[in-house]
């Protein structure tokens, strides 16, 4: 095995702990397929994000499928690539194939074969196997084939084959693998930061009264692919006025206008890894007071959040330290009524602040901007409820709180249509977080800097 192989490695980490559990087992893993956009034409092609930790194969129409035997105390591990036989015809029409010939080599994957081979040799394969391990109850397309597979191996049961009797969900195992990245990938997101960084930096330049939603968006992608990025790693949000009040919008065509902010929330995707970055800033380069107000307690809640993102803390620990700082500054700014709640911790446990902050500060981040994995404790245990996800040297993480003010009758007009998010990437290390996505200015006296300087 060559130790360099970072594909290789996982494979053999995934091996171990199938083996660990089963005694040996047969692991399937499929990439994504092809989604076609209309008549001849596809969406653009992205691969399986588990699939591509286990094998660093692009192409579609590939599957994975690991043997792992054991005996006592050992197990040997033998992977099998299927993939796109070479074909003239079709590498004309859409590039290059790397086929089942050259594939070994060129990925240090033990066995490769045609796609077309699938079916009969994973009948081959399952023979006599006690264990599957397969993404269960994933589409009806990859349950039929694994009901095809199953009875193939059925039909042999005469001639003394067993059939597997044990299906395992692989996905809780790679999960659970990149919940932790390695320094490889580590590298790569602080790549991809610093492009989606530059994008945001780009962006706050550019911005004038007058211009559309669309033409910041333009600028961020401008920057993402001069700089190499694939992809975006989600739809850019550029949010003019009340519409940074929508936690969902896309780039629009609204004109961002003199007095209001504009809310970009946006981050490529570099070689499989995503960054994912939000600032608001004002349109004509100088926060309002109420509009500065509010920014100051969203950062002061984002600083308090990301005190509490390092090692030892639960993943609730950063979200709890922003919803004090950020109830505390509605009730400074009277967006929450001290009359009414008597306290801060009545404020807290009622949960009053969820008008203005609807969602979590943080989530994994990773190969997938939602990252995998479960964010609570992966514990055998009976209760009910497993205790939060205790933070971790390698897990990475966003940092974004926020505040959404809708004009209601009962909200002071000079805080009508304010949305501020303030999102970093915080990679958890030994003592604390590196924040990997503050190439572009966070303080708003910074940001006004930039925007006057531009
Ligand atoms: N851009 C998606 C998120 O911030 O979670
Ligand atoms: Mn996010
Ligand atoms: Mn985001």
């Amino acid at each position: 095995m060559n130790k360099n192989n970072i594909y290789q490695l996982r494979r053999e980490q995934l091996a171990k702990q199938i083996f660990a559990k089963t005694g040996g087992g047969i692991a399937i893993i499929a990439t994504a397929p092809e989604l076609a956009r209309n008549r001849d034409n596809d969406f653009p092609y992205r691969h399986d994000s588990d699939f591509f930790y286990l094998t660093g194969f692009e192409e579609p129409g590939a599957t994975l499928v690991m043997q792992i035997q054991g005996e006592q105390k050992n197990y040997t591990l033998q992977s099998h690539l299927f993939c796109r036989p070479k074909d003239l015809e079709r590498e004309i029409w859409d590039g290059f194939r790397l086929g089942p010939e050259a594939a070994p080599k060129a990925l240090g994957i033990e066995f490769a074969h045609s796609t077309q081979e699938l079916d009969q040799k994973l009948s081959d394969l399952l023979a006599d196997q006690e264990a599957i391990y397969i993404r269960l109850a994933e589409s009806a397309e990859a349950d039929r084939r694994l009901r095809h597979w199953m009875k193939e191996v059925r039909a042999q049961a005469r001639s003394g084959v067993n059939p597997p009797s044990e299906f395992h969900d692989i996905e809780t195992l790679i999960h659970e693998m990149r919940l932790f990245k390695d320094a490889h990938e580590i590298d790569i997101m602080r790549r991809a930061a610093e492009i989606s960084a530059r994008a945001h930096v780009r962006a706050m330049q550019a911005c004038k009264p007058g211009m559309r939603e669309y033409q910041l968006e333009a600028e961020l992608l401008h920057e993402f692919r001069n700089s190499g990025a694939q992809s975006v790693a989600y739809n850019s949000i550029v949010a003019g006025g009340a519409n940074s009040c929508i936690l969902h919008y896309r780039a629009g065509s609204t004109e961002l206008r003199s007095g209001e902010l504009c809310l970009i929330d946006a981050g490529c995707e570099l070689d499989g890894y995503a960054s994912d970055i939000t600032r608001t800033f004002p349109v004509n380069g100088k926060f309002s007071g109420p509009q500065r107000a509010l920014y100051d307690i969203t950062l002061a809640a984002q600083e308090a959040a990301i005190s509490m993102s390092k090692p030892g803390n639960t993943f609730m620990q950063p979200h709890e330290a922003a919803l004090k700082v950020l109830t505390q500054g509605l009730l400074d700014e009277k967006l929450l009524k001290l009359s009414e709640l008597g306290s801060l911790e009545n404020a807290l446990e009622s949960g009053a602040y969820r008008r203005f902050y609807m969602h979590r500060t943080s989530h994994w981040l990773g190969m997938d901007v939602h990252d995998v994995s479960s964010y609570r404790e992966p514990i055998d245990s009976l209760a009910s409820e497993k205790p939060w996800r205790i933070l971790k040297s390698g897990m990475v993480i966003t940092i974004e709180p926020g505040l959404y003010i809708r004009p209601a009758y009962d909200i002071d007009e000079a805080f009508w249509n304010i949305g501020i998010r303030i999102e970093d990437d915080a990679v958890i290390n030994d003592s604390g977080c590196e924040l990997i996505s503050r190439g572009v200015p966070v303080k708003a006296d910074e940001i006004e800097a930039l925007m006057k300087n531009a």
